[in-house]
């Protein structure tokens, strides 16, 4: 009978609910349109130092499920990016949302190119809380992969800040956290000491990359 009653639940509308289905409203609930904040692994986690696999099908209901919850995850921290790896799933899934007012976009198994001049940048991580760290990158990448309903996808982006997201967020499905990449450990600092000493000008307030703020101003182009 419960199952009965879920079916009814699912396919026709909440309809005559009675105390007997609570359960099943419960699970349905669960399984329909409630999203999770995830933890996040930080470094030192041996998943964020592994190659992350393959995703064979984007879109079963375990993937869609675990894109909400990272889209959910990621706006919460108030992150620019996430990557699978980061709340311990080591998939070829990456999410990312900039500017905030833009929808989130999905990408499962991406190839990213990265070309032009490469240009230094304070980056945050969400693995990597409380520090920041300049790193040299790319200005430009092209990329393709798989969106959310298993569509090829492939793009180019001439926004440096963007193409700078997509790296970043690769970078951690190939299990390479931004320290590692410096070329000067002496510009990895804790964030309210780089306030202090670090930070060039105020276009360099927009160096977050997954980690912790929202960029305050608009990325140069
Ligand atoms: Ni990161």
């Amino acid at each position: 009978m419960a199952h009965a009653a879920c079916s009814f639940i699912l396919n026709g509308g909440p309809g005559s609910l009675t105390l007997h289905d609570s359960a099943c409203l419960h699970e349905v609930v669960l399984l329909s349109s409630v999203v999770a904040l995830l933890k996040i692994a930080r470094m030192g986690h041996p998943v964020l130092l592994a190659r992350a696999e393959p995703v064979a099908d984007p879109t079963t209901a375990v993937m869609r499920r675990l894109v909400s919850d990272m889209i959910e995850t990621m706006d919460d921290a108030k992150g620019v990016g996430l990557a699978a790896p980061q709340i311990y799933q080591s998939l070829r899934l990456l999410v990312w949302r900039y500017p905030k007012e833009n929808p989130a976009v999905v990408l499962f198994n991406p190839e990213i190119a990265s070309y032009g001049n490469e240009e230094p940048f304070f980056e945050a991580c969400l693995s990597i809380p409380g520090l920041k760290g300049e790193v040299h990158r790319p200005t430009r990448v092209s990329f393709t992969g798989l969106d959310a309903s298993g569509a090829p996808v492939s793009g180019v982006t001439d926004d440096k800040f963007v193409a700078r997201i997509l790296q970043h967020e690769n970078d951690h499905l190939n299990g390479v956290l931004y320290p590692t990449i410096m070329r000067d450990l002496s510009r990895f600092a804790y964030i309210d000491e780089y306030e202090e000493y670090l930070k060039l000008s105020p276009p360099a307030d927009s160096s977050h990359v997954d980690g912790q703020s929202q960029p305050s101003a608009e990325p140069r182009t």
